[in-house]
Protein backbone atom coordinates (compact mmCIF):
# COMPACT_ATOMS: atom_id res chain seq x y z
CA UNK A 1 0.00 0.00 0.00
CA UNK A 2 1.08 3.65 -0.54
CA UNK A 3 1.87 5.97 2.15
CA UNK A 4 2.36 9.15 -0.33
CA UNK A 5 -0.66 11.01 1.30
CA UNK A 6 -0.04 9.04 4.98
CA UNK A 7 3.30 11.48 5.39
CA UNK A 8 3.19 15.10 4.86
CA UNK A 9 6.57 15.51 3.30
CA UNK A 10 4.91 13.77 0.37
CA UNK A 11 7.59 11.33 0.07
CA UNK A 12 7.14 8.58 -2.39
CA UNK A 13 6.94 5.23 0.15
CA UNK A 14 5.22 1.62 -0.04
CA UNK A 15 4.45 -0.80 3.21
CA UNK A 16 4.63 -3.72 2.73
CA UNK A 17 1.35 -4.64 5.22
CA UNK A 18 -0.76 -1.90 6.52
CA UNK A 19 -3.59 -1.73 8.96
CA UNK A 20 -5.37 0.38 11.09
CA UNK A 21 -6.24 0.07 14.75
CA UNK A 22 -9.56 0.94 16.46
CA UNK A 23 -10.02 -0.35 19.45
CA UNK A 24 -7.51 -2.48 21.97
CA UNK A 25 -8.95 -6.07 20.97
CA UNK A 26 -7.65 -5.03 16.99
CA UNK A 27 -3.74 -4.92 19.07
CA UNK A 28 -4.74 -7.78 20.58
CA UNK A 29 -5.15 -9.79 17.51
CA UNK A 30 -2.18 -8.86 15.91
CA UNK A 31 -0.28 -9.44 19.04
CA UNK A 32 -1.74 -13.00 18.78
CA UNK A 33 -0.97 -14.12 15.13
CA UNK A 34 2.26 -15.13 15.13
CA UNK A 35 3.04 -14.34 11.67
CA UNK A 36 2.80 -10.59 12.41
CA UNK A 37 3.97 -10.77 15.70
CA UNK A 38 7.13 -11.53 14.11
CA UNK A 39 7.52 -8.72 11.89
CA UNK A 40 8.73 -5.33 12.57
CA UNK A 41 6.33 -2.86 13.44
CA UNK A 42 5.87 0.92 12.85
CA UNK A 43 3.23 3.24 14.36
CA UNK A 44 1.83 5.94 11.97
CA UNK A 45 -0.54 8.90 13.52
CA UNK A 46 -0.32 11.69 11.74
CA UNK A 47 2.62 11.26 9.29
CA UNK A 48 3.71 15.13 10.21
CA UNK A 49 6.47 14.53 11.76
CA UNK A 50 8.29 11.24 10.03
CA UNK A 51 11.05 10.96 7.27
CA UNK A 52 9.85 7.49 5.14
CA UNK A 53 12.44 5.11 3.12
CA UNK A 54 10.67 4.30 -0.13
CA UNK A 55 9.92 0.94 1.06
CA UNK A 56 8.76 0.26 4.89
CA UNK A 57 9.21 -3.09 5.73
CA UNK A 58 6.68 -5.64 8.00
CA UNK A 59 3.63 -3.90 9.57
CA UNK A 60 2.52 0.20 9.55
CA UNK A 61 -0.11 0.36 12.61
CA UNK A 62 -2.68 3.44 11.59
CA UNK A 63 -4.06 4.67 15.35
CA UNK A 64 -7.32 5.32 14.23
CA UNK A 65 -9.46 6.04 17.43
CA UNK A 66 -11.02 9.45 17.30
CA UNK A 67 -13.00 11.96 20.14
CA UNK A 68 -12.34 13.52 22.60
CA UNK A 69 -14.68 13.96 26.45
CA UNK A 70 -14.45 15.91 29.34
CA UNK A 71 -14.01 13.56 32.05
CA UNK A 72 -14.87 16.11 34.85
CA UNK A 73 -13.60 18.55 36.95
CA UNK A 74 -12.32 19.64 40.24
CA UNK A 75 -11.63 23.28 41.69
CA UNK A 76 -9.13 24.11 39.86
CA UNK A 77 -9.45 21.89 36.29
CA UNK A 78 -11.01 20.61 33.76
CA UNK A 79 -9.80 16.47 32.86
CA UNK A 80 -10.34 16.26 29.51
CA UNK A 81 -9.57 12.86 27.16
CA UNK A 82 -8.48 12.58 23.87
CA UNK A 83 -8.14 9.27 21.88
CA UNK A 84 -4.65 9.41 20.10
CA UNK A 85 -6.17 9.31 16.51
CA UNK A 86 -8.50 12.49 17.24
CA UNK A 87 -6.77 15.38 14.66
CA UNK A 88 -4.75 17.73 16.99
CA UNK A 89 -6.08 20.73 16.29
CA UNK A 90 -9.67 19.51 15.79
CA UNK A 91 -9.09 18.50 19.40
CA UNK A 92 -7.94 21.86 20.69
CA UNK A 93 -10.53 24.17 18.87
CA UNK A 94 -13.22 21.23 20.43
CA UNK A 95 -11.83 22.44 23.98
CA UNK A 96 -11.68 26.52 22.99
CA UNK A 97 -15.69 26.02 21.69
CA UNK A 98 -16.19 23.98 25.26
CA UNK A 99 -14.94 27.09 26.83
CA UNK A 100 -11.83 25.15 28.09
CA UNK A 101 -8.68 26.80 27.45
CA UNK A 102 -4.91 26.07 27.77
CA UNK A 103 -4.19 24.64 24.38
CA UNK A 104 -4.75 28.02 22.33
CA UNK A 105 -1.35 28.91 21.46
CA UNK A 106 -0.56 25.48 19.88
CA UNK A 107 -3.60 25.67 17.37
CA UNK A 108 -2.93 24.55 13.71
CA UNK A 109 -0.54 22.10 15.00
CA UNK A 110 -0.45 18.98 12.06
CA UNK A 111 -0.93 15.70 13.29
CA UNK A 112 -2.42 13.70 16.04
CA UNK A 113 -3.38 13.91 19.25
CA UNK A 114 -1.28 10.72 20.33
CA UNK A 115 1.89 12.13 18.97
CA UNK A 116 1.58 15.40 21.29
CA UNK A 117 2.80 13.53 24.46
CA UNK A 118 5.69 11.22 22.16
CA UNK A 119 7.99 14.56 21.04
CA UNK A 120 6.04 17.15 23.39
CA UNK A 121 4.81 19.89 20.78
CA UNK A 122 5.04 22.67 21.34
CA UNK A 123 4.45 26.55 20.18
CA UNK A 124 3.92 30.42 20.98
CA UNK A 125 5.55 29.66 24.62
CA UNK A 126 3.57 26.57 25.36
CA UNK A 127 3.64 23.43 24.93
CA UNK A 128 1.72 19.78 25.80
CA UNK A 129 4.19 19.07 29.16
CA UNK A 130 2.04 21.89 30.69
CA UNK A 131 -1.32 20.43 30.63
CA UNK A 132 -0.53 16.58 29.91
CA UNK A 133 -1.70 15.16 32.82
CA UNK A 134 -1.27 10.80 31.91
CA UNK A 135 -0.90 9.43 28.93
CA UNK A 136 -2.44 6.06 28.72
CA UNK A 137 -0.70 3.43 26.75
CA UNK A 138 -0.65 -0.18 25.59
CA UNK A 139 2.48 -2.39 25.74
CA UNK A 140 2.95 -3.55 21.92
CA UNK A 141 4.04 -6.98 23.37
CA UNK A 142 1.46 -8.17 25.48
CA UNK A 143 -1.62 -5.33 24.53
CA UNK A 144 -1.30 -4.66 28.38
CA UNK A 145 -2.89 -0.92 29.54
CA UNK A 146 0.22 1.09 31.02
CA UNK A 147 -0.63 4.53 32.71
CA UNK A 148 2.09 7.30 32.59
CA UNK A 149 2.02 10.25 34.87
CA UNK A 150 3.37 13.47 33.61
CA UNK A 151 6.52 12.73 35.61
CA UNK A 152 6.95 9.33 34.02
CA UNK A 153 6.51 10.68 30.90
CA UNK A 154 10.00 12.35 31.02
CA UNK A 155 9.10 15.32 29.24
CA UNK A 156 11.70 17.54 27.81
CA UNK A 157 12.15 19.99 24.96
CA UNK A 158 10.49 18.42 21.61
CA UNK A 159 11.42 15.41 23.31
CA UNK A 160 10.46 12.59 26.13
CA UNK A 161 10.34 8.73 27.00
CA UNK A 162 8.48 7.48 24.35
CA UNK A 163 11.05 9.18 21.55
CA UNK A 164 13.71 7.52 23.42
CA UNK A 165 13.75 4.30 26.00
CA UNK A 166 9.73 3.52 25.04
CA UNK A 167 10.39 3.74 21.02
CA UNK A 168 8.88 1.03 19.86
CA UNK A 169 7.40 -0.61 23.37
CA UNK A 170 4.21 1.51 23.81
CA UNK A 171 1.82 2.63 21.73
CA UNK A 172 -0.09 5.45 22.96
CA UNK A 173 -3.70 4.98 22.39
CA UNK A 174 -5.44 8.16 24.94
CA UNK A 175 -4.07 11.31 26.98
CA UNK A 176 -5.92 12.98 29.38
CA UNK A 177 -5.59 16.81 29.08
CA UNK A 178 -5.54 18.91 32.90
CA UNK A 179 -6.68 22.53 31.72
CA UNK A 180 -7.00 25.36 34.25
CA UNK A 181 -10.33 26.71 34.54
CA UNK A 182 -7.93 30.26 35.89
CA UNK A 183 -6.51 30.08 32.35
CA UNK A 184 -3.23 31.85 32.06
CA UNK A 185 -2.90 33.12 28.71
CA UNK A 186 0.87 33.37 26.70
CA UNK A 187 0.96 36.47 24.99
CA UNK A 188 4.79 37.33 25.38
CA UNK A 189 6.00 35.06 22.49
CA UNK A 190 6.45 35.73 18.71
CA UNK A 191 4.37 37.84 17.23
CA UNK A 192 1.07 37.02 19.13
CA UNK A 193 0.48 40.55 20.53
CA UNK A 194 0.92 42.28 16.92
CA UNK A 195 -1.30 39.94 15.29
CA UNK A 196 -4.06 40.48 18.04
CA UNK A 197 -3.63 44.32 17.25
CA UNK A 198 -3.78 43.91 13.55
CA UNK A 199 -6.93 42.32 14.22
CA UNK A 200 -8.36 44.71 16.26
CA UNK A 201 -9.38 41.50 19.11
CA UNK A 202 -8.80 41.50 22.83
CA UNK A 203 -6.62 38.81 24.40
CA UNK A 204 -9.39 36.03 25.02
CA UNK A 205 -8.23 32.40 24.11
CA UNK A 206 -10.21 31.97 21.10
CA UNK A 207 -8.98 35.33 19.94
CA UNK A 208 -5.44 34.12 20.61
CA UNK A 209 -6.04 31.17 18.77
CA UNK A 210 -7.39 32.72 15.45
CA UNK A 211 -3.91 35.21 15.62
CA UNK A 212 -1.63 31.71 16.22
CA UNK A 213 -3.85 30.44 13.33
CA UNK A 214 -2.80 33.63 11.19
CA UNK A 215 0.59 33.33 11.78
CA UNK A 216 1.14 30.00 11.21
CA UNK A 217 -0.67 29.97 7.71
CA UNK A 218 1.35 33.07 6.74
CA UNK A 219 4.96 31.56 7.60
CA UNK A 220 4.58 27.93 7.37
CA UNK A 221 3.67 26.19 4.69
CA UNK A 222 0.70 24.04 4.16
CA UNK A 223 1.03 20.63 3.46
CA UNK A 224 -1.64 20.06 1.38
CA UNK A 225 0.81 22.19 -1.40
CA UNK A 226 4.11 22.14 -0.48
CA UNK A 227 5.15 18.71 1.64
CA UNK A 228 6.97 19.51 4.83
CA UNK A 229 7.36 18.18 8.22
CA UNK A 230 7.11 21.37 10.28
CA UNK A 231 10.33 22.49 11.67
CA UNK A 232 12.99 19.61 10.35
CA UNK A 233 15.92 21.02 12.96
CA UNK A 234 15.60 21.35 16.74
CA UNK A 235 17.00 25.08 18.39
CA UNK A 236 19.88 23.61 19.55
CA UNK A 237 20.12 24.21 23.25
CA UNK A 238 24.03 25.73 24.10
CA UNK A 239 25.80 26.90 27.47
CA UNK A 240 25.68 30.51 27.87
CA UNK A 241 29.29 30.95 27.35
CA UNK A 242 28.47 29.31 23.25
CA UNK A 243 25.95 31.83 23.28
CA UNK A 244 28.31 35.09 24.40
CA UNK A 245 30.74 33.65 22.44
CA UNK A 246 28.67 33.77 18.92
CA UNK A 247 26.87 37.11 20.07
CA UNK A 248 29.92 38.59 19.99
CA UNK A 249 30.66 37.78 16.58
CA UNK A 250 27.03 37.69 15.12
CA UNK A 251 25.46 40.38 17.10
CA UNK A 252 21.75 40.05 15.47
CA UNK A 253 21.82 36.00 17.01
CA UNK A 254 18.48 35.05 17.68
CA UNK A 255 18.23 32.95 21.12
CA UNK A 256 16.09 32.41 24.50
CA UNK A 257 17.34 31.71 28.15
CA UNK A 258 16.87 27.96 28.75
CA UNK A 259 16.55 26.57 32.17
CA UNK A 260 19.93 27.62 33.91
CA UNK A 261 23.01 28.73 32.24
CA UNK A 262 22.12 27.81 29.09
CA UNK A 263 19.97 29.59 25.66
CA UNK A 264 18.05 28.00 23.29
CA UNK A 265 19.39 29.31 19.44
CA UNK A 266 17.29 29.82 16.85
CA UNK A 267 17.67 27.11 14.22
CA UNK A 268 15.83 29.62 11.40
CA UNK A 269 17.92 32.41 12.22
CA UNK A 270 21.57 29.44 11.85
CA UNK A 271 20.44 28.42 8.85
CA UNK A 272 19.12 31.36 7.44
CA UNK A 273 22.64 33.02 8.04
CA UNK A 274 24.38 29.81 6.29
CA UNK A 275 22.70 30.98 3.32
CA UNK A 276 19.81 27.94 2.51
CA UNK A 277 17.22 30.04 3.29
CA UNK A 278 14.56 29.18 -0.04
CA UNK A 279 17.34 27.03 -1.69
CA UNK A 280 16.63 23.75 -3.02
CA UNK A 281 19.07 20.56 -3.35
CA UNK A 282 17.74 18.49 -6.12
CA UNK A 283 13.72 18.43 -5.26
CA UNK A 284 14.03 19.64 -1.81
CA UNK A 285 14.87 22.97 -0.43
CA UNK A 286 14.43 25.12 2.85
CA UNK A 287 11.53 27.02 2.48
CA UNK A 288 11.37 30.98 1.34
CA UNK A 289 9.50 32.18 4.25
CA UNK A 290 10.82 30.01 7.38
CA UNK A 291 14.39 28.68 6.87
CA UNK A 292 13.61 25.64 9.78
CA UNK A 293 11.18 24.07 7.57
CA UNK A 294 12.75 21.33 4.94
CA UNK A 295 10.05 21.76 1.83
CA UNK A 296 9.81 18.56 -0.85
CA UNK A 297 8.80 20.87 -4.52
CA UNK A 298 7.59 16.87 -5.57
CA UNK A 299 8.75 13.93 -6.26
CA UNK A 300 11.21 13.81 -3.65
CA UNK A 301 12.88 10.93 -1.83
CA UNK A 302 13.88 10.07 1.88
CA UNK A 303 17.84 10.25 -0.03
CA UNK A 304 17.22 13.63 -0.91
CA UNK A 305 15.86 14.77 2.27
CA UNK A 306 19.11 13.30 4.39
CA UNK A 307 21.21 14.52 1.77
CA UNK A 308 20.12 18.14 1.78
CA UNK A 309 19.85 17.72 5.79
CA UNK A 310 23.08 16.93 6.31
CA UNK A 311 24.58 19.74 3.62
CA UNK A 312 22.87 22.06 5.97
CA UNK A 313 24.20 20.58 9.68
CA UNK A 314 27.62 20.63 8.04
CA UNK A 315 27.23 24.21 6.97
CA UNK A 316 25.62 25.47 10.50
CA UNK A 317 28.53 23.67 11.98
CA UNK A 318 31.39 24.87 9.63
CA UNK A 319 30.09 28.73 10.32
CA UNK A 320 28.76 28.43 13.79
CA UNK A 321 30.17 25.82 15.26
CA UNK A 322 26.65 24.50 16.76
CA UNK A 323 25.47 21.40 16.10
CA UNK A 324 21.68 21.16 14.70
CA UNK A 325 19.89 17.90 14.75
CA UNK A 326 16.69 17.04 13.16
CA UNK A 327 13.18 16.83 14.10
CA UNK A 328 11.51 14.49 12.87
CA UNK A 329 11.26 10.77 13.23
CA UNK A 330 13.50 8.19 10.67
CA UNK A 331 11.84 5.08 10.17
N1 LIG B 1 14.46 33.25 11.91
C1 LIG B 1 15.26 33.75 10.93
N2 LIG B 1 15.15 33.24 9.67
C2 LIG B 1 14.29 32.28 9.35
C3 LIG B 1 13.47 31.74 10.36
C4 LIG B 1 13.56 32.24 11.63
O1 LIG B 1 16.06 34.65 11.17
O2 LIG B 1 14.25 31.86 8.20
C5 LIG B 1 14.51 33.80 13.27
C6 LIG B 1 13.34 34.77 13.42
O3 LIG B 1 13.82 36.07 13.38
C7 LIG B 1 12.78 34.48 14.77
C8 LIG B 1 13.48 33.25 15.26
O4 LIG B 1 14.32 32.79 14.22
O5 LIG B 1 13.09 35.52 15.64
C9 LIG B 1 12.51 32.18 15.70
O6 LIG B 1 11.62 31.87 14.63
P1 LIG B 1 10.09 31.43 14.90
O7 LIG B 1 9.44 32.34 15.87
O8 LIG B 1 9.45 31.21 13.58
O9 LIG B 1 10.19 30.08 15.68
P2 LIG B 1 11.19 28.84 15.52
O10 LIG B 1 12.13 28.83 16.66
O11 LIG B 1 11.74 28.82 14.16
C10 LIG B 1 9.71 27.24 16.97
C11 LIG B 1 9.17 25.86 16.87
C12 LIG B 1 7.92 25.83 15.99
C13 LIG B 1 6.89 26.76 16.61
C14 LIG B 1 7.50 28.17 16.72
C15 LIG B 1 6.58 29.13 17.42
C16 LIG B 1 11.04 24.32 17.10
C17 LIG B 1 11.96 23.38 16.41
N3 LIG B 1 10.17 24.96 16.33
O12 LIG B 1 10.17 27.62 15.68
O13 LIG B 1 7.41 24.52 15.98
O14 LIG B 1 5.71 26.79 15.83
O15 LIG B 1 8.72 28.12 17.49
O16 LIG B 1 6.56 28.82 18.78
O17 LIG B 1 11.10 24.45 18.33
C18 LIG B 1 7.59 22.45 14.81
O18 LIG B 1 8.16 21.99 15.80
O19 LIG B 1 7.36 21.73 13.79
C19 LIG B 1 7.21 23.84 14.79
C20 LIG B 1 6.72 24.43 13.69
Amino acid sequence: ISLNSYNTLGLRSEAELFTELHSPEDLQKLINDTSIRKLPWNILGGGSNLVLPSLVRGLVLKVANTGHEVLGDDKDYWFVKVQAGEVWNDFVQGTLQKGIYGLENLSLIPGTAGASPIQNIGAYGVEVKDSIFEVHCLDLKTGEEKVFSNKECRFAYRDSFFKQEGAGRYLVWDVTFRLPKNNVMHLEYGDIRKELERLGLSNEPRHIANAVINIRQSKLPDPRVIGNAGSFFKNPIVPKSTRDALLERHTDLVSFPYQTEHFKLAAGWLIDRAGWKGKMLGPVGMYEKQALVLVNHGGASADDVWKLANQVTTDVKSIFGVEIEPEPIRW
